[in-house]
């Protein structure tokens, strides 16, 4: 039975809410900092009458100090850990160099690991250590400025530039012309991303169709998650800008299981492998952001986090109990934990405010939430305000659906979606349309 602090406050976090507690092993949840949603949900295993719920804590998910004090004034036995950032700033460190903490698990890997995400570098050099099919590359700074234009123009259009650090999924330019390429790449040196562009990574375009990927693991031992397709861009037919994510798609029709097994083989054992033969502690999630070029897949890059808006349809699809498989990795015996999935079909559609992903009003109240029938409300940037739920952020609200194949799980999210309305609501109509 764990008492369980979760990290976190998109819509990612709310589906991880919801799934764990579900969990039997589950007597009390607490989500910092959450969203509308994420509080008041019960616990299944508590065995309270009534059965404890959960409660969001005004923490924000990077201040390990009050993170600390939380878990030991409430006997937390375990922390999973939402988005990328505490990771990337090593809350796994902070609590395994703690004695006081020392002996509660986190999920998610230690810093070394999330330099997965947190440096493209990084990953690119681990992919070809490691023989992982991804795009051909090389990674320049300021003092290697002229090398970095000379390798431009042996590549063809378009041109992928990559800030090496973490810039909330904006550091990756694609440019159509040589031109712009060198111009944008001296911008980049210069700070156009601040520190996180001092160091630059170019590489080849690869054609194809994206994929999300999602592993457990202990470390030693993964299992496969569904995968997902999510919608970046704001505007239908994939145009205009990009967002953090408009939809999501479970399964991939061209995730055969054949495509799969080559992802296994190629790509999830190596990663695993390569992290344990290097010494890096992983006991978390690994998000495979792959590409199917003519049928080969191969990684576009590493998260070390699930995907969101890919969690909030993937979780429908995890019959297992999700706590099962965190305690299977905290044991390190994940191998004899059982993980089934539903069959049917899973889609999100993300419910957005109106500017989005530029500038955008908030605290606009959100009505017709109690009328959804059939569809799982998934909060994201919401909150409350006297009792009001109301807008908070760019992704509102998630509305995802079960069906016996995608186009009967579209339309039901779809129809729900217009149940929901705050001014300048906006959402994708198109979402798998191209699947
Ligand atoms: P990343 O942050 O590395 O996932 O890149 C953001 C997006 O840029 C990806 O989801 C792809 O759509 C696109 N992208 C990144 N690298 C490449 C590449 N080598 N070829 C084509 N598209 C890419
Ligand atoms: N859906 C993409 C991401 O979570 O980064």
């Amino acid at each position: 039975m764990y008492k369980i602090l979760l990290l976190g406050s998109g819509g990612r976090e709310h589906a991880l809410a919801w799934k764990i507690a579900q969990s039997e092993k589950v007597k009390k949840l607490y989500v910092a900092p959450g969203n509308a949603g994420t509080a008041g949900l019960v616990c299944k295993g508590c065995t309270c009458t009534p059965q404890c719920v959960s409660e969001n804590v005004a923490i924000k998910a990077d201040d390990f100090d009050a993170i600390k004090q939380f878990v030991l004034d409430k006997s937390i036995d375990m922390v999973v850990v939402g988005p990328e950032d505490p990771l990337v700033k090593g809350i796994y460190d902070y609590f395994k160099q703690d004695a006081q903490l020392a002996s509660i698990p986190v999920i998610g890997p230690s810093k070394q690991g999330a330099v997965m995400e947190g440096s493209k570098d990084f990953a690119k050099a681990f992919m070809q250590r490691h023989n992982i099919p991804t795009a051909a590359y090389q990674t320049f700074t300021g003092e290697t400025l002229e090398e970095g234009l000379r390798f431009l123009e042996t590549l063809k259009a378009p041109y992928v530039l990559k800030a090496d650090g973490l810039c909330a999924g904006k550091g990756v330019l694609i440019l159509d012309t040589l031109e712009e390429a060198k111009h944008e790449f001296k911008e980049m040196l210069g700070g156009m991303f601040g520190g996180a562009s001092s160091r630059v990574v170019i590489e080849e375009f690869l054609s194809g169709i994206e994929c999300s990927v999602f592993v457990l693991t202990d470390g030693t031992n993964y299992k496969i998650l569904p995968e997902a397709k999510d919608y970046k861009s704001i505007g239908e037919g994939d145009t205009r800008l990009n967002t953090g994510g408009m939809g999501s798609v479970t399964p991939v029709p061209f995730a055969t299981k054949e495509w799969m097994q080559k992802v296994e083989d190629r790509i999830i054992r190596p990663t695993v492998e390569g992290l344990a033969s290097e010494g890096i502690d992983y006991k978390g999630f690994i998000f495979f952001g792959l590409i199917n070029v003519d049928g080969e897949p191969m990684v576009i890059e590493y998260n070390v986090r699930m995907g969101d808006p890919e969690t909030e349809s993937v979780m429908l699809r995890l019959k297992s109990d999700i706590v099962d498989l965190f305690e299977g990795v905290a044991e390190g015996n994940l191998n004899e934990r059982t993980i089934e999935f539903d069959e049917r079909s899973a889609v999100c559609v993300m419910l957005v405010s109106g500017g989005y992903p530029c500038s955008y009003d908030k605290g606009f109240p959100i009505s017709g939430i109690d009328e959804v029938e059939g569809s799982i409300v998934f909060h994201a940037g919401t909150a409350l305000k006297d009792d009001q739920v109301v807008t908070a952020g760019g992704r509102v609200i998630a509305v995802s659906s079960y069906g016996k194949d995608k186009a009967e799980a579209l339309k039901k999210s779809f129809q729900e979606a217009q149940k929901i309305a705050f001014e300048k609501k906006y959402f994708r109509s198109d979402i798998g349309a191209d699947l």
